[in-house]
């Protein structure tokens, strides 16, 4: 008999469940997304996420499992969120799941959501442990090292924020809401389109953290830049906040290429020090780029130069399984499963965690390495 999971997703915006069986077949989803609603109000207001995850929940689940034409006394197992993620949105997920488990008495698999993402690709294709994940997102921005489905070595992480947010907060202030081409898109999906059209060499920005040799991100004062230009802008237009600025695809191109080549440089030094300590296989390294903001194809092309000049395989699943889903929790459902790690039969204890880190934390010994770069052209030719 092949088991079944059914994985149920609420830590931010997005309300998904996928049934999926033990060898990585989707047998029916469901997903609600929140997006639109938190593009009117400029961002997440956790209490009308929390609302709406509680208004869909009981539907989402309901679908997927009707889409799988499976029961529920037929699951194996069910896998939600826990943690990290909003605490009034993993609180939805969580009490949903516990009282169907409790109802349909099935064992229960808290699911950790970055470690969701970085084992995503493994769904869609064998990559063996050790790799190197890269994720990036509104929410998230890190470097880790997967050795495991729960062992894992976090080499950098944002001190602020993440590139989707800032790329989200720069389109705000530029109110591409009123642009015709990006009403109904994220902020960083505008910023990809229109830079298409700009010259990012009209502009400047400072690539963040260029004195620290380590693998840490920084967004929040590359979005100052970015935002103290535009106002220069709209003073020398003479226009105010809120009108669309003449450059916005010189703006949108020059900002997109400085968050690639940071992300790039940091991963760049993540694979020298993999290396140097000899935590990557010879045979096949790879580099998996995971989270929304892994769509952009400028910053897929900016990493593809760096794996080119170090060797290792870059693997990016599409874009529906970047983002935030309930398969990606199912999946992770069912490599613990296969490897009987955290499957709970008693459920009393279970709390959600907003915050918690991914693996063991080693970003002070990368940045005491202090790996200087090699040289490395970062230019896109088209
Ligand atoms: O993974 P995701 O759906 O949600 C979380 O943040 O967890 O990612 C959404 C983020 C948003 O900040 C959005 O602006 C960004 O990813 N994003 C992009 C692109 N598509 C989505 N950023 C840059 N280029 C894109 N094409
Ligand atoms: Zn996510």
């Amino acid at each position: 008999m092949v088991r079944l999971v059914l994985g149920i997703e609420t830590s931010c915006d997005e309300t998904g469940a996928a049934v999926m069986d033990e060898t990585g077949v989707i047998l029916g989803e469901s997903l609600h997304s929140q997006k639109e609603v938190h593009l009117k109000t400029g961002g997440i207001i956790p209490t009308i996420a929390q609302q709406l995850h509680r208004e869909n929940i009981g539907r989402v689940v309901q679908e997927a499992m009707e889409r799988s034409s499976i029961s529920p006394s037929q699951l194996s197992a069910v896998a939600t969120t826990v943690k990290p993620g909003l605490a009034l949105c993993l609180g939805i997920g969580l009490d949903f799941s516990l009282s169907f488990v409790k109802k349909h008495q099935k064992p229960f698999i808290p699911i950790h959501h970055m470690e969701a993402h970085a084992l995503t690709v493994r769904m869609l294709q064998p990559v063996v442990f050790p790799f190197l994940v890269l994720l990036v997102s509104g929410g998230h921005s890190l470097l880790a090292l997967a050795r495991g489905i729960d062992d894992f070595l976090l080499l950098g992480q944002t001190l602020d924020e993440a590139p989707g947010d800032a790329m989200d907060k720069v389109a705000r202030r530029l109110s591409l809401i009123k642009h015709p081409k990006c009403s109904t898109i994220s902020g960083g999906q505008a910023i990809e389109l229109l830079a298409q059209d700009g010259d990012r060499l009209k502009f400047h920005f400072r690539p963040p953290m260029g004195a620290h040799y380590d693998c840490n991100f920084s967004f929040a004062g590359l979005r100052n830049q970015v935002k103290m230009t535009i106002q220069k802008k709209e003073a020398e237009e003479g226009v105010e906040p809120g009108t669309l600025l003449s450059c916005v695809n010189d703006i949108a191109a020059a900002m997109q290429h400085t968050v690639a080549f940071h992300i790039a440089k940091r991963t760049h030094r993540a694979i020298l020090f993999c290396k140097a300590q000899g935590l990557l296989p010879s045979f096949n390294p790879t580099l998996v780029v995971s989270g929304g903001v892994a769509s952009n194809q400028y910053i897929r092309k900016t990493l593809k130069i760096v794996t080119d000049a170090t060797g290792l395989d870059l693997l990016c699943p599409p874009s529906k399984l970047c983002t935030d889903n309930g398969v990606m929790i199912a999946w992770n459902g069912v490599e613990r499963l296969r490897e009987g790690k955290g499957i709970l039969s008693y459920t009393d204890v279970v709390h959600y965690e907003p915050k918690a880190p991914l693996g063991v934390d080693i970003t002070a010994e990368v940045e005491a390495a202090a790996i200087k770069l090699p040289p490395l052209k970062l230019k896109i030719m088209d």
